[in-house]
């Protein structure tokens, strides 16, 4: 079967197409012919190197976290999963294995049935962002129609889903966006929006509750500028000595640094299953054919889009 890898760590132009193995299931796992998978930004932060602690340094390495697909094949073990299910799902280790191949396994534990009211591309849009924005979520604690929450950052594929989960407890949400994205973070649930081509929301003197930053540019240090005495500040992109000192730092004091790892699982899909059922809105930017990966890979990592980008497969049945 064909796969998307690299044998070193750079930048897109490590990218090729390689021959592997179809993969064989453990008893626990389902085989997946691979129809879509989306593109997130731990893919190229993995690729660079910037992750290494975590990725480690094997290679062939295969890219992309989530995925959607059919069923070729299931573990003894698995029961509630049979061929020809359309499904959805992620890898087990986010920082290790890929899907950027015709064929994956998996562990049916991290496998969904696709609604049929979203299309491949959109379910594979969704474990990762969905996840985090779930998680982000949680970690919010008690929000009522008077907490004030801005989000830097917010027309990415985490922030589109992290609004439309706010918009319905009425809290006042500030966007962060660039101008592509005014019109979509309103739809989503913001009731201001801050072009940040144009504006600088640090400068603003305005304070809020909760502040996401989902850039990955804006830091604690800054955020504290912006947020009110009882705040916390939500951070998924820590440098990795970030995380131990922002757990001692909340000892001490009033303005929380709350460090976001989020991990897939069963429980957070039936939270994302129930709001798709509710018309949950997974923009999809653009798809790229498969052998349109490094292009998929530049666009996606060049920035100024709303939404998802994502890869489609249209791969024949291999025997
Ligand atoms: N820790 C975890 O568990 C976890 C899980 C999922 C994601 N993440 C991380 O969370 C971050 C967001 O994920 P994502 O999938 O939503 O990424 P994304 O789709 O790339 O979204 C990032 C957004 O930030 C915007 N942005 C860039 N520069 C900005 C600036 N100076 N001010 C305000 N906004 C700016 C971008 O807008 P433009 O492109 O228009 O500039 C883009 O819409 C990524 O760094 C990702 O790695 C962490």
């Amino acid at each position: 079967m064909k796969a998307i890898v690299y044998q070193k760590f750079g930048n897109t132009e490590v990218l090729q197409i390689a021959e592997q193995v179809k993969p064989i299931i453990t008893s626990d796992q389902v085989l997946i012919r691979i129809k879509a998978f989306s593109i997130n930004p731990m893919d190229w932060k993995i690729r660079r190197g910037d992750m290494k602690l975590m990725s480690g340094s094997k290679f062939p390495k295969n890219t992309g976290a989530d995925f959607a697909g059919i069923i070729e094949n299931t573990g003894d073990s698995v029961g509630h999963l049979k061929v020809g299910d359309e499904v959805f799902g992620v890898v087990k280790n986010l920082m290790k294995e890929g899907v950027s191949a015709e064929y994956v396994a998996v562990p049916a534990s991290l496998v969904w049935k696709k609604p049929d009211k979203i299309s491949f591309a959109q379910a594979a849009s969704l474990p990762v962002v969905g996840t985090a924005a779930v998680t982000a979520f949680e970690k919010m604690g008690n929000i009522t129609s008077q907490t004030k929450i801005l989000i830097n950052g917010a027309t990415g594929g985490f922030g589109m889903i992290l609004l439309q989960l706010l918009k319905q407890r009425g809290a006042q949400i500030t966007a962060v966006t660039s101008p592509k994205g005014i019109e979509y973070a309103k739809k989503w649930g913001a009731s201001t929006v801050i072009d940040y081509t144009k504006e600088d929301v640090l400068s603003q003197k305005i304070t809020y509750d909760i502040v996401v930053d989902l850039s990955g540019k804006m830091g604690y240090k800054a955020a504290k500028e912006i947020m009110k005495t009882r705040s916390i500040f939500i951070n998924p992109t820590p440098e990795p000595v970030e995380i131990p000192l922002a757990v001692l730092g909340n000892i001490f004091r009033s303005k929380k640094h709350i460090v976001l790892l989020s991990n897939p699982a069963t429980a957070y899909t039936e939270v994302l299953l129930d709001e798709v059922s509710k018309g949950l809105d997974i923009g999809i930017n653009a798809k790229f054919p498969f052998s349109q990966y490094k292009e998929a890979y530049q666009y996606a990592e060049k920035g100024g889009y709303v939404g998802k980008v994502v890869i489609e497969i249209n791969n024949p049945v291999i025997k």
